[in-house]
Order: structure tokens, then sequence, then C-alpha cells
């Protein structure tokens, strides 16, 4: 067993989120292609806005934990300039750069580590987002429950002893062994859910993706059902076992809504985007770069979590 902790990374190394294209990030710039193949040709932070309002949700207080380049909230208070916006995070270089794309909106940017959280400093915030940054959080790698494991290092120890706690406390189900535990998701979840804020939203790389029968033969997403490395520069992040997350969200009685980030942002699926997610191989690099984002539409999970009538 190992931990893989890419925080000291994300602290000392890491200048540019560079080929680490997230979702957010491949709709910010107008002349995107994958733009063109939306129903709705905005930024994800508008998209994501309306879903969230149209879930019957009215957000005034929000926290963004891991913003990267602020994109997102940016968006956000673009839409609403009303709302009142801070963000955490723990990397020097994405705190200035979201300083910068915040300049002239109402946003507090903080540095702070969604791990070292009190749960009682959250409160206050009616919704609390954690948009693709969940799979940087620490990872147990190789875990076994049985025999004896016991490392010979604090950190390990503490991820370690903590993993034990929360597979009990939450009946997780371990499907093989050795198991690649997302010990960071599952505290991270912890410290906002106790927290009782009424509203969360969480995206990342699922190990449990779907595709709808319709699209299967368009769209091929992995789902090994484990978490599974993805190597980026200067790191390793696992993809994440959603349904951990919605045992963990459960036992604190929050209603989930769960589903793929297509939920929200749907395709135009016209026959000239068929065409090129048929062809065997993308023909140039921007159909290379549409069927990357097509697919994570529905490779990328999202939970919408919201606070239980009487809990
Ligand atoms: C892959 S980026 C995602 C950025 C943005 N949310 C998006 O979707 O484009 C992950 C972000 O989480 C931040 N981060 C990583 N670990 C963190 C932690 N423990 N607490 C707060 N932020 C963290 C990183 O510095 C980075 O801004």
């Amino acid at each position: 067993m190992e931990l893989n902790d890419p925080r000291s990374y994300h602290r000392e190394e890491l200048q540019t989120l560079g080929w680490e294209l997230t979702v957010c990030n491949a709709l910010s710039m107008p002349e995107s292609p994958c733009l063109r193949v939306l129903k709705k040709k905005t930024s994800y932070g508008s998209l994501l806005l309306d879903f969230i309002s149209n879930s019957g949700i009215t957000p005034r207080h929000i926290l963004e934990i891991g913003g990267g380049y602020g994109f997102l909230a940016r968006d956000f208070l673009k839409d609403n300039p009303h709302l009142q916006v801070t963000l955490w995070d723990i990397s020097p270089s994405l705190l200035k750069k979201q300083k910068d794309t915040l300049r002239g909106f109402q946003a507090c940017v903080l540095e702070k580590d969604i791990l070292d959280a009190d749960p009682t400093t959250l409160a206050h915030f009616d919704l609390i987002i954690m948009n693709e940054m969940i799979g940087d959080l620490p990872t147990l790698t190789d875990l076994e429950l049985t025999g004896n494991q016991a490392p010979n290092d604090g950190a390990t120890t503490f991820f370690w002893e903590e993993a034990k706690r929360v597979i009990s406390a939450y009946n997780l189900e371990i499907p093989s062994h050795p198991f690649n535990f997302n010990i960071g998701a599952i505290l991270a979840l912890e410290t906002v859910l106790s927290s009782r804020v009424e509203n969360i939203f969480i995206s990342e790389h699922s190990c449990e993706a779907t595709v709808p029968e319709e699209m299967k033969g368009l769209i091929f997403v992995s789902a090994p059902n484990h978490p599974e490395p993805i190597l980026l520069k200067g790191h390793r992040e696992f993809t994440i076992k959603f349904s951990h997350l919605e045992a963990v969200a459960q036992s604190f009685s929050y209603h989930i809504k769960r589903g793929p980030l297509a939920d929200f942002i749907p395709l135009d699926m016209s026959d000239r985007l068929k065409v090129c997610l048929r062809a065997s191989v993308p023909r140039t690099g921007e159909e290379e770069a549409i069927r990357q984002f097509v697919s994570d539409l529905y490779q990328y999970e999202y939970l919408l979590l919201t606070k239980g009538h009487g809990s």
C-alpha cells in the first residue's frame, strides 16, 4: 500500500493546468470547437448555474473549492452579480490566476486546504462546489484490508486509519483487493456534509461511468468500477468511485441526484457529429478534441446533494 498525495505538487510545482484540460476549461474560449457540438453554446459555469437553478436551488453564498483558473466562478458572477463567491485553493500560482480572472468581480480568494477545514467554517455557505478536484486528493493505492499492512510513516498511517474508519462507518463495498481507495475525496465530502450545508455539487472523472443505450457505438467510456490512476504532468490523480460518495451522502440523509455531465451539457447530435464520432480515427486535431470532449461528458459524473427535510 502507498499514499498518492498530489498536494505537494499543487503547492510547490504547479504553474499551469496545461494539458490537463478540464471540461470547464474546454468551454472557456468562445472559439472552442467543443462549443459547436452543444445544444446551448455557452460556458460551463453558465450551464451549471442553470442546472442548479432548474433543480430548485437559489444559492447566494457559494464556496468553490479548487477553482483552477477561476472560470466557473467568473461565469456564475457574470450571470448573477449578486452572488457572494469564495474560492479556496492550495496552489499559489492558481490562486494568483483566480485573482486575475476575478478582478472587477465581488469574490474572495483564499489559500486553504479542504482537508484541513473545520466544518463549522463551511456552515454559512448555501452551495459548495468541488468541480474536477476530488481526484486530486490523496488516494491509498493497493489497499489490502486483510493481513498486516501497517504503514511506517505518519501521513500514510493517518489516511490508512481513516480508510478503515470510513469503510466500516459507511459500510463501503470494496469489490476487489488490492484496491485504490479515494480516501481524500471521502474525507473532503464528509467534512462538507458535517457542516450541514444546504447544497453540494461535485463532479469528477468516474470509474463507474455509463453511456445511454442509444449512444453506445458512438461514445466509449471506461468503467472498471475501481479507481484507476491517470498520469498527469508532475503527479497522478485517481478516478472516483461515485457509489462510495453516494453511500456517505446517504448516511447524512442528503437527497442525491447523480448522472453524467451530459445531463446539463446536452449535445446537439447532428449528422456531422455522428460522422466524427463514428470514424475509426479522428481526421483532424479539431475532431480529436471534440471526440475527447464528448466522451468526457459521459466519463465524468456529478453529484448534486441537497439537505433532506428534517435532517
Ligand atoms: C484539476 S484542477 C480543477 C480546476 C477547476 N475546478 C476546473 O474544473 O477547471 C484541481 C484544482 O483543485 C485544487 N486543489 C487540489 N487539492 C486541493 C485541496 N486539498 N484543497 C483545495 N484545493 C485543492 C488545485 O490547485 C486546482 O485548482
